[in-house]
C-alpha cells in the first residue's frame, strides 16, 4: 500500500516508505518475540506483492536457439511458472512469427537458404542490413532452421534442424503457461504495408496472450482497449538515446510522464541500466528512483536484459544469480519481473535466495566453504584485504600457501614468481630474474631470490589474479593492487580471533626447496605453528589443516606425530583410484583435494559422465574438497548454465563434496543459506541437481554429439608413495642480489648463469614493456 501512497515528491514516499518499513520491522520483531521463530517474510517489494515474474526470452535462448520448441519446452520444464516471452514478426503474407530479430540471419540459416536475399531498409531511421521476414511468405520459410544468435554459446543444438514456429504453435506449445509478445517494429511493419495491430486483434483467445509490449507508444494505444481486458500492455524503453518512431518523442522525455504512460499502460520494461546506472568502467551506482517512480504511478516495471554469459558489473562479482538479487531482493524495491535468457537463475533466485535472514550467524558445517588464497575473486592473492573479506564473507576455512623467502621466512604467496602475484616487473627488482629449472623453463623473480623485508616493502605491489583472462574477463580493476602480503605468523596471527573453523596451510615444492635452497619447509612451518600457539588439531578452536601434493610432507607430518588434519590433493583429471593406492593414501591422509574435472568428465565442455572417484574416497573413510570453484561463467561445463550456483547445487546434492575450495566464499555461504534444498519433494525443478549427461544426451544421435572420452588414468600406489623428502643440503639458500650464496656454484657454471642472468633481465624488461 505504501508504495502508491506519499503523495508529493520522491523524498516523502521514500521516507514514508522507510518509516513504515521500520514500522513493519518492529512489529516482525515483536510477533517473532511473542511466538518463537517465524518462516521468514515472503512478501516482495513488487507492486502488487506477489513474486516478480521470469519472463523466458525466447525460451531457455542462452542454451537452445532462441525461440525454438526445445527452448520453450526447456524453460517450461526448468522454470514451470514463468511466462514465455515470444518476439513476434511478420512474414510477407502476414503470418506472425517467434524470432528473435527483425534481421533474420542473426537468429536463423535463411542466408544458406536464401543467398541473394540480402536487403537493405531504413529500419526507425537507420539503415539495416540483412535478411527480413517481410520479404519471404510463411510457406518459403518452412525449410529454415533457427539458430544460436551469441556466437559464445554452443551451436551444437542447432542440428535439432528446428524451425521457425508462428506465434499460434507456440502458443499451444506454452499453454497454460502465459505468452509474452513482444511487437518491436510495428512501424517498419506499417511502411512495408503489414498491419500489426490487425494481426494482433485476430488473435484467438485461446493463445492466452497475458502481456503485450512494444517500444512504440502508437502501437499501444492502436491494440488499447481492444485486446482482452485480461491482457497488459506493457511500454518498452529501449537505448535511451532513441526515439519513440511512432510519437517522435525521445524515451527521456516519455520516461518524465509516467502518468501519461499509465494512461495507455499497465507497465514499463526498461534495462537494467534504468535501475542500477553503470559506470564506464563497469560498477553499479547507487540506484536510480525508477522503480520507486514507476510504482508510485500505478506501474509495474520489469528489467530487461539478463543474461548469465554476460559481462556483468563487478560488484556482482561474475555472479548472475547475485546481480537478479539487486532487482528483486534490495532494502527498497523489487521490479515486478525480469526478462532473461537464462530462466532458471532468475527462477532460483526468486525462489530460493530472497528474503534471507542476511545477519544470521555462521554456522560452521560441512560442506566447509575453504579459500582460495582468500576471496582472490575480488581481492589480490593472499592478501590481508582478501583475507578480510574471506572471513566476512562467510569462509569456514582460510588457506595460506607457503612460499620461502630468500631468508627464510615462510609467507602466504599463491605463486612461487612474483611476476604471477606482483608488479615485480616494474620494480628494481626485476633484475633479480632468473631461470630456475625445476620450477620452470622461463625466467621469473622467484621469492626465494628476495627477503621477507623486500616482499613487504611498498615498491611490490599485489596484483589480483586473473585465471580467465584467455576470455578476456579480467578481475575488479578497482582492487586489482590493493591490500599487503601477510607471512606465515602474520596470517595465523590473523585468522586467531577470527569466527573460522579452520585454517589451510599448503605446502608445495618441498623436495626442491631442501635440495636447492636448503630449506626444510615442513619444518620452519610447524615452527611457525607452535610459536603463533596451533599446538594441536583443534588449537584456538580452529582445525589446522596441511595440505599438498607431495605425499612424503604428509607422511614427514605423521611420523612426527603431530596433531594436524592431513590433506593430500590428488594428481588432476583422475577418473578413479585402486584399491591399494586408497589404503595407502589413508596411512598418511585425513581428507583428500580433487579438482573438478576428477569429479564430473566433460567432452567439449558437456558433462559425460560422473566419476566413482569421490564415492570410493568417502568408502575409504577420506573426506573430500575439490577445488576450484569460480564464478566466471566461462569456468563452468554448459550443463551448468553459466550459473556458478548451479554447479555449487550439484557438488551438494549428487556428489555430496565435504568442501569447496573457493575464488569467491560468499557465493558458496549464499548458496548453504538457501531455502529451496531443505523442502525434500517439495522442492522446485530449477534447485533440482542438473541430470549427469543430460545436455549431451540431447544431441544424440546428431552430427553434433561430442566426441566419446577416454578412460581417465586411475590413481595408483607409485603415484602415492613418493621417495622421502631429501634432508636439506645448505644452510640457507637463495642468493639475494649482490651477496653472493653461501656455497655458489663453480666459476665456470657461474659464467653461464651470469650470460643467462643478462639473458633473462632482457626479457624481463621486454615482458614489463608489454604489460
Ligand atoms: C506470398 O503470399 C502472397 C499472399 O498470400 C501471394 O500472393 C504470393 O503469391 C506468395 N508468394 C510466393 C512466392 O509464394
Ligand atoms: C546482427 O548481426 C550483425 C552482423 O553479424 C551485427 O552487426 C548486429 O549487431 C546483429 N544484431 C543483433 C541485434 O544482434
Ligand atoms: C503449427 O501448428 C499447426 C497446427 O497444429 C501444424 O499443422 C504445423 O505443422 C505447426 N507448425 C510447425 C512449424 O510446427
Ligand atoms: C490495421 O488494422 C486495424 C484493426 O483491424 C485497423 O483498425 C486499422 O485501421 C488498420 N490500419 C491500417 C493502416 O490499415
Ligand atoms: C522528430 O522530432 C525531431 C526533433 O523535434 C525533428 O527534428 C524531426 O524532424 C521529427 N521527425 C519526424 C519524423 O517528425
Ligand atoms: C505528458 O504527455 C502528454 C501527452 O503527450 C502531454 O499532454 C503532457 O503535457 C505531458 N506532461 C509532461 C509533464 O510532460
Ligand atoms: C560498486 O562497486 C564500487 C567499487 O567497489 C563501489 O564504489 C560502489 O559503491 C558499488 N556500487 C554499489 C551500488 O554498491
Ligand atoms: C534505499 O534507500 C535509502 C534511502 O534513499 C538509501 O540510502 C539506500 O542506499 C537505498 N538502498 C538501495 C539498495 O538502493
Ligand atoms: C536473523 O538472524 C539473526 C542472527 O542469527 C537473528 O538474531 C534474527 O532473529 C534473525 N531474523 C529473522 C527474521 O529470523
Ligand atoms: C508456481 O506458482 C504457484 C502459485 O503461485 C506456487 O504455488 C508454486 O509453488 C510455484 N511453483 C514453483 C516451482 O515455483
Ligand atoms: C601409475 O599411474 C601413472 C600415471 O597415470 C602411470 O604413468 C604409471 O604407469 C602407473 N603405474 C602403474 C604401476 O600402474
Ligand atoms: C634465485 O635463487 C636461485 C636459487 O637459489 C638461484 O639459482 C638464482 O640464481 C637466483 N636468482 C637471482 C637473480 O639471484
Amino acid at each position: 500500500m505504501w508504495r502508491r501512497g506519499g503523495g508529493g515528491g520522491h523524498g516523502g514516499a521514500a521516507s514514508m516508505a522507510l518509516q513504515l518499513w521500520y514500522c513493519c520491522l518492529l512489529l516482525l520483531a515483536a510477533s517473532a518475540a511473542a511466538q518463537g521463530p517465524q518462516p521468514a517474510a515472503t512478501s516482495y517489494k513488487t507492486l502488487s506483492g506477489a513474486a516478480p515474474l521470469v519472463i523466458a526470452e525466447g525460451g531457455f535462448s542462452g542454451v537452445f536457439p532462441d525461440s525454438s520448441q526445445n527452448a520453450y519446452a526447456f524453460a517450461l520444464s526448468a522454470t514451470p511458472n514463468s511466462t514465455l516471452w515470444c518476439n513476434v514478426q511478420l512474414t510477407k503474407d502476414g503470418v506472425g512469427i517467434c524470432l528473435r530479430d527483425l534481421v533474420m540471419n542473426n537468429c536463423t540459416n535463411i542466408n544458406q537458404n536464401y543467398p541473394t536475399g540480402k536487403k537493405t531498409y531504413i529500419v526507425n531511421g537507420d539503415r539495416k542490413s540483412g535478411w527480413f521476414p517481410v520479404d519471404y511468405n510463411y510457406s518459403s520459410l518452412q525449410s529454415v532452421i533457427l539458430t544460436q544468435a551469441i556466437w559464445s554459446r554452443t551451436d551444437k543444438f542447432d542440428f535439432a534442424y528446428l524451425p521457425i514456429l508462428p506465434v499460434i504453435n507456440v502458443s499451444s506449445l506454452t499453454a497454460p503457461s502465459p505468452l509474452w509478445l513482444n511487437i518491436e517494429h510495428d512501424t517498419f511493419y506499417r511502411q512495408h504495408g503489414l498491419n500489426m495491430t490487425k494481426y494482433i486483434l485476430s488473435l484467438p483467445k485461446s493463445a492466452l496472450v497475458t502481456y503485450i509490449s512494444s517500444p512504440e507508444l502508437g502501437f499501444l494505444q492502436s491494440i488499447s482497449r481492444r485486446v482482452n481486458r485480461k491482457t497488459k500492455l506493457v511500454f518498452r524503453f529501449p537505448d535511451k538515446t532513441l526515439r519513440d518512431p511512432s510519437t517522435n518523442q525521445t524515451y527521456v522525455s516519455l520516461l518524465s510522464n509516467l502518468t501519461f504512460i499509465k494512461t495507455v499502460a499497465s507497465g514499463i520494461m526498461v534495462p537494467t541500466d534504468y535501475i542500477w546506472p553503470v559506470t564506464g568502467d563497469n560498477y553499479i551506482q547507487p540506484s536510480s528512483s525508477i522503480v520507486t517512480d514507476a510504482h508510485n504511478a500505478g506501474l509495474e516495471i520489469y528489467a530487461s536484459d539478463f543474461a548469465n554469459d554476460r559481462i556483468i558489473p563487478y560488484n556482482y562479482s561474475y555472479d548472475p544469480l547475485e546481480e537478479y538479487l539487486f532487482f528483486v531482493d534490495n532494502e527498497n524495491f523489487s521490479v515486478d519481473g525480469v526478462l532473461t535468457e537464462y530462466p532458471l537463475t532468475a527462477a532460483e533466485a526468486i525462489g530460493c535466495f530472497t528474503n534471507l535472514n542476511a545477519s544470521s550467524k555462521t554456522v560452521h558445517g560441512n560442506p566447509l566453504i575453504i579459500s582460495h588464497n582468500g576471496a582472490s575473486g575480488d581481492y589480490p592473492d593472499c592478501t590481508d584485504i582478501a583475507y578480510q573479506h574471506a572471513v566476512d564473507d562467510g569462509a569456514d576455512v582460510i588457506d595460506c600457501s607457503v612460499q620461502m623467502t630468500s631468508d627464510g621466512i615462510p609467507i602466504c604467496m599463491s605463486s612461487i614468481n612474483l611476476f604471477d602475484t606482483t608488479n615485480v616487473q616494474r620494480t628494481s627488482f626485476s633484475s633479480r630474474a632468473s631461470i630456475v629449472n625445476e620450477i620452470q623453463t622461463t625466467p621469473g623473480v622467484f621469492t626465494f631470490n628476495l627477503t621477507w623485508d623486500e616482499i613487504s616493502s611498498k615498491d611490490l605491489k599485489p596484483k589480483i589474479s586473473s585465471p580467465e583472462s584467455k576470455f578476456y574477463l579480467e578481475r575488479n580493476p578497482r582492487y586489482k593492487d590493493v591490500g599487503k602480503f601477510f607471512n606465515l605468523s602474520d596470517f595465523l596471527e590473523f585468522a586467531k580471533d577470527k569466527d573460522l573453523s579452520g585454517v589451510m596451510i599448503i605446502i608445495e615444492k618441498a623436495s626442491f626447496m631442501a635440495e636447492s635452497l636448503g630449506f626444510d619447509v615442513v619444518e620452519s612451518v610447524t615452527n611457525v605453528l607452535s610459536d603463533a600457539g596451533y599446538n594441536s588439531q583443534t588449537a584456538k578452536g580452529k582445525v589446522v589443516m596441511i595440505q599438498s601434493t607431495d605425499s612424503a610432507v604428509l607422511v614427514k607430518l605423521k611420523q612426527q606425530e603431530t596433531k594436524y588434519k592431513l590433506v593430500y590433493t590428488l594428481p588432476s583429471t583422475i577418473g578413479d583410484a585402486s584399491a591399494s593406492s586408497l589404503a595407502d593414501v589413508k596411512k598418511f591422509a585425513d581428507a583428500v583435494v580433487v579438482d573438478r574435472a576428477s569429479v564430473y568428465r566433460t567432452s567439449q565442455n558437456f558433462i559425460i559422465k560422473q566419476t566413482n572417484l569421490v564415492k570410493d574416497l568417502h568408502s575409504a573413510g577420506l573426506d573430500v574438497y575439490a577445488q576450484v570453484f569460480r564464478n566466471e561463467f566461462v569456468s563452468t561445463p554448459w550443463d551448468f548454465f553459466s550459473d556458478i550456483t548451479v554447479e555449487i547445487n550439484s557438488y551438494v546434492q549428487s556428489v555430496n563434496i565435504d568442501g569447496f575450495i573457493t575464488d569467491f566464499p560468499k557465493t558458496v555461504r549464499r548458496y548453504k543459506m538457501n531455502s529451496c534444498t531443505g523442502l525434500g519433494d517439495n522442492m522446485p525443478p530449477y534447485m533440482r541437481p542438473v541430470e549427469v549427461g543430460g545436455l549431451a544426451q540431447l544431441l544424440n544421435g546428431s552430427q553434433a554429439q561430442p566426441p566419446a572420452l577416454s578412460p581417465a588414468p586411475v590413481l595408483n600406489e607409485t603415484q602415492v608413495n613418493e621417495a622421502p623428502l631429501p634432508t636439506p643440503k645448505k644452510p640457507s639458500g637463495g642468493g639475494t642480489s649482490g651477496s653472493t650464496p653461501p656455497g655458489a656454484s663453480p666459476s665456470g657454471a657461474h659464467a653461464t648463469a651470469t650470460s643467462a642472468g643478462i639473458l633473462v633481465m632482457l626479457m624481463a624488461v621486454c615482458a614489463s614493456l608489454l604489460i
